[in-house]
């Protein structure tokens, strides 16, 4: 496995690969690797096969963390990634610097923009709701660092989490309206035993947090149940499940949504088949899930 550090290798990296008609598959993450992150990794290697190539990129973008949030304290363990990496099957892992990717001064928040660095891409639409409005500047950034990062590893195809699914939509919808050549495939969300999503957060909760955290899949499940013989009003879901997370102590519901899977467009009926969303803080720790009900 090789580990490259910065741009100008990557992207040499990259375009030697594609001159020899080289495959590759891709899978761009923070770093604080799960089994979560891992399966993207073997989904990446399905899809390019053994004779392709499977890098994954381990970097903390500041640009998608608002100036209240938690980059300085997002958890990291570099050593037991590079592991976790090599286990996998990975060829190359990319972990550029700050200084790399945002030349001039790094910026230690979210919206200090760095001082040799001004170009942005902002996807309008999908960006505008639930993490969006909750995060106004996140999409800009996560939209940001996913482009430059396809311009540096030029993939064939990339894989994201359904974990993240409003990502996942907006990653889509940049790469058709801008004409990236990669396919970008989603894979399901993995899950603790309890049904807890597997998360990089789930490790700034206490034993008493960790427990209560499992109501987001509750939540779900909830909520699946309830449409699961007839349709029920979005705005009489909303309120019961307010009261439902309410009753959990350290739980603190930020949004739940009912949309239109494809459209991501906010559905007044729930069926079988709505996309639910949700953002719940447990303590100080800001969780999102969802699901087809
Ligand atoms: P990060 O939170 O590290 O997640 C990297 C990828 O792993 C994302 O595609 C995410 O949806 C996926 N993922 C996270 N938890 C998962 C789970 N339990 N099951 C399956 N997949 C899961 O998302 C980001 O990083 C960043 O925004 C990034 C895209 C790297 C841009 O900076």
């Amino acid at each position: 496995m090789r580990i490259i550090p910065n741009t100008a290798a990557m992207q040499k990296c990259a375009l030697q690969w594609k001159r020899g008609g080289v495959r590759v598959g891709f899978v761009p993450t923070m770093g604080y690797l799960h089994e979560g992150h891992l399966s993207l990794v073997h989904e990446a290697r399905k899809r390019v096969g053994k004779n392709g190539k499977v890098v994954v990129s381990i970097y903390v973008n500041p640009t998608q963390f608002a100036p209240t949030e938690d980059l300085a304290k997002y958890p990291r363990d570099l050593k037991r990634d590079l592991k976790l990496c090599r286990d996998a099957g990975v060829d190359v892992v990319f972990m550029p610097s700050d200084a790399e990717m945002y030349p001039g001064k790094t910026p230690a928040r979210g919206d200090a923009r760095p001082t040799n660095f001004s170009t942005y891409v902002v996807e309008e639409k999908l960006s505008r709701t639930m993490e969006g409005a909750a995060r106004p500047t996140h999409f800009r950034g996560v939209t940001t660092v996913v482009a430059k990062l396809f311009n540096l590893v030029l993939p064939d195809v990339a894989v994201f989490g359904q974990k993240d699914f409003q990502q996942a939509a907006i990653i889509k919808r940049m790469v058709a309206d801008l004409n990236f050549p990669v396919k970008i495939i989603v894979a399901p969300t993995l899950r603790e035993p309890d049904g807890l999503a597997m998360s990089s957060r789930n490790k700034f909760l206490d034993a008493e947090q960790r427990a209560q955290a499992v109501i987001l899949f509750h939540a779900l499940r909830a909520a699946s149940l309830a449409v699961k013989p007839k349709p029920a009003s979005a705005a009489r879901l909303k309120a019961d499940l307010e009261e439902f997370i309410t009753a959990v102590p350290l739980a603190r519901l930020d949004y739940v949504e009912f949309i239109d899977p494809k459209t991501l467009a906010p559905v007044a009926q729930v069926k079988r088949g709505t996309q639910m969303a949700l953002a719940v803080f447990v303590g100080k720790t800001r969780l999102i899930d969802n699901a087809r009900l």
